[in-house]
């Protein structure tokens, strides 16, 4: 496959792309997908992984989710072009898939999301590692969290989420002193990323049947998504902010502590008084712990800032 591409070899695996390597050698952050280089391997990694998720998301997957696979109409065989994708799902919350390199800075990923581009790897994982990737892969992002963003009300709690990020960049623009700004960023920041994760990531929902998983990590896990809705050792607790943005977690084994919405208005309302308490500096001060907040991040809120 492939072969138009002058660059040799073809295949758009995570970690062995040359087409991504060339990109981020050259500061490219946004990207095409350039779909003739996907490998016959690769596009076997995607049978396989969707195949034996898909009873496993009948089973655990919330309502919502299932109704977003339905919608956005992937090839259950081949790896998805993003134009296809974001042709079923524009029209129903204006959300699009947008190609992306690699890591993207916390500010330039909260600002996508703020203008409903959801920055998506185009690499897929190897099928040495089909089970578990630490980084994101197509995989993750198209089939974990874009059909969540053909709902409504959780594309409007996205919204709302990245426009946390204007206030912080906002909220820091009138401070004087570098490294007090930086301190102030750093714990907004970390305030974040912790509720992305509890929610967006791996948060649970109630549904008529118990609970049932809408976070992308959970939907993209063959192992976790079970353990999360039925396993004696996780602990499951209705989703607290105070709590959430003070709690550490750790991204390299199951999770041990979920948080359950009601609803997506829930979830909403909760994005919703997130940027409430960061304008009244309750986000100053969050416990420490992980998730470290890069150099780079806080530089893409100053930059914005400015
Ligand atoms: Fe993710």
């Amino acid at each position: 496959m492939g072969g138009t591409l002058t660059c040799g070899k073809a295949g758009l695996t995570t970690n062995d792309a040359v087409f991504i390597d060339e990109a981020r050698k050259n500061g490219t952050r946004f990207i095409h997908q350039p779909y003739a280089l996907y490998s016959d391997e690769n596009h076997e990694t995607w049978r396989r992984l969707y195949a034996r998720m898909l009873p496993r998301w009948r089973q655990f997957g919330n309502p919502h989710f299932l109704q977003g696979i339905d919608s956005l109409c992937l090839d259950p065989r081949r790896v998805p072009r993003l134009a296809d994708v974001n042709r079923f799902l524009n029209p129903l919350t204006g959300f699009q898939a947008k190609a992306v390199a690699g890591y993207v800075p916390a500010f330039v990923f909260f600002d996508c999301l703020r203008n409903r581009e959801f920055p998506t790897t185009i690499t897929i994982r190897s099928p040495k590692n089909l089970d578990y990737l630490p980084e994101p892969d197509i995989f993750h992002d198209i089939a974990g969290h874009v059909p969540m963003h053909t709902d409504r009300a959780f594309a409007e709690t996205l919204v709302r989420f990245g426009e946390c990020a204007h206030t912080a960049a906002e909220l820091v623009s009138g401070m004087r002193d570098r490294a007090a700004r930086a301190e102030r960023l750093s714990s907004i920041i970390r305030a974040m990323a912790r509720f992305f994760w509890f929610t967006i990531e791996f948060g649970l929902m109630r549904s008529s049947d118990g609970v049932r998983a809408y976070g992308s990590g959970l939907l993209s896990s063959y192992g976790e998504l079970e353990h999360s809705v039925t396993s004696p050792a996780v602990q499951r607790y209705p989703l607290q902010l105070e709590w959430a943005i003070n709690q550490a977690f750790e991204i390299d084994h199951y999770q041990p502590l979920l948080f359950v919405v009601d609803s997506f208005d829930h979830l909403f309302s909760m994005a919703d008084k997130l940027e409430k308490w960061m304008r009244e500096g309750k986000l100053d001060h969050v416990a420490p712990g992980e998730p470290l907040v890069n150099e780079q991040d806080i530089e893409s809120f100053l930059e914005a800032a400015n």
